[in-house]
């Protein structure tokens, strides 16, 4: 745990709901956790399970058919304190300075969020001069050290290419130059290695690393793939179908993982020698989002629940060691006491 003014970002009680033609889906349910001053958080969970609705709801990039719960927190702070970022207008202008500001997002496909007939170096100085009181040749020069710092060669020539002429790694890199050109305190990373060949996936991560060594800023990096995640994060939390699951060190995690769900994931991790192969999908589908499962939202999937109570009560966090917590009947006093 990090003193409290090393906190960037305190969430809690974030609950999402879409309201669609079919019912409400229940994306996000009631979930807490901090972010601070140079910590990467991994968000880990298989497709589905809320990742990206939970961060995009950090920068209001949801559309209108998504409710929050009113008593969600998603608290900022910055240099005029803490400000919640749900208790936002849409139009505020502290918002559009937080949006790409102080947070700043990076995607999983690069060229959908790079205009093809925009040169390269034009979004990283949009993004400089919107946030910095600086001039165009200014932005410029920031541009060009931003492309040598994410590692693109001769970037006096690269700066005036198109996205086409670069291949899907070097966008990557553009995109995460566009990211800090801002300074942001908070990058969010939602799967920006998944599109990415092996390789060039694992330059990605030490360059994320290098950049948050450097510049001191938080990452949130989602992954559904719990290997990537033992590559880049100090901290990890486990989602499953719009909850929390469980939370712990990057070790905690892959050393002494306490929910089923989370050894289901690290099973799934393909092994060393077979890096090409699809991953092994965790037995048993994943519920509709239209008809969560009652009790712990797993149980229907979980080789070990215990009938006539996983499927009746949501379990709360349990601390297994300060900074780790699970979610599980298993680790229940009394259910321990009736397993002796
Ligand atoms: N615009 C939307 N309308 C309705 N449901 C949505 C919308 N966007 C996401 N969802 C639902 O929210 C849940 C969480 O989605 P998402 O956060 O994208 O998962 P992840 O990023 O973990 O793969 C899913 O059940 C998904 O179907
Ligand atoms: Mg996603």
């Amino acid at each position: 745990m990090t003193a409290p003014d090393k906190r960037i970002m305190r969430v809690r009680d974030l609950g999402i709901t879409f309201r669609t033609e079919d019912g409400d889906v229940r994306a996000v349910d009631g979930i807490d956790f901090d972010v601070d001053e140079g910590q990467i958080l991994g968000l880990v969970g298989e497709s589905g399970s809320g990742k990206s609705v939970c961060t995009r709801a950090l920068i209001q990039l949801l559309p209108s058919t998504a409710k929050l719960d009113p008593d969600s927190r998603m608290e900022l702070s910055t240099a005029d304190g803490m400000v919640d970022i749900a208790k936002l207008h849409r139009r505020d202008k502290r918002l559009q300075s937080i949006r790409g500001g102080e947070i700043a997002m990076i995607f999983q496909e690069p060229m959908s969020s790079l205009a093809p007939t925009y040169r390269i170096g034009n979004p990283i100085m949009e993004s400089a001069m919107l946030h910095r009181d600086i001039t165009k040749k200014e932005a410029r020069t920031i541009a060009l050290d931003l492309l040598e710092r994410v590692g693109i060669s001769d970037p006096e020539t690269r700066i005036d290419q198109y996205p086409f002429e670069l291949s899907g790694g070097m966008r990557q890199r553009v995109m995460i130059a566009v990211a800090l050109a801002s300074q942001p305190r908070l990058l969010i990373a939602d799967e920006p290695t998944t599109a990415l060949d092996v390789t060039i996936q694992a330059q990605i991560l030490d360059l994320l690393r290098e950049l948050r060594d450097e510049f001191g800023m938080a990452i949130i990096f989602i992954t559904h793939d719990l290997g990537v995640i033992s590559q880049i994060a100090d901290d990890v939390a486990v989602m499953y179908l719009g909850k929390i699951v469980e939370t712990g060190t990057v070790r905690e995690i892959i050393t002494d993982p306490e929910h089923p769900y989370t050894s289901k994931l690290l099973e799934a991790i393909p092994r060393l020698d077979r890096l090409n192969e699809r991953l092994t999908a965790i037995p048993g589908d994943i519920p509709s989002p239209l008809a969560r499962p009652s009790g712990c939202p797993f149980h229907t999937r979980c080789d070990v629940a215990i009938a006539g109570r996983c499927e009746v009560d949501g379990p709360s966090p349990i601390e297994i060691s300060p900074s780790h917590f699970v979610s599980c009947h298993l680790h229940d006093k009394e259910s321990e006491a009736s397993n002796v």
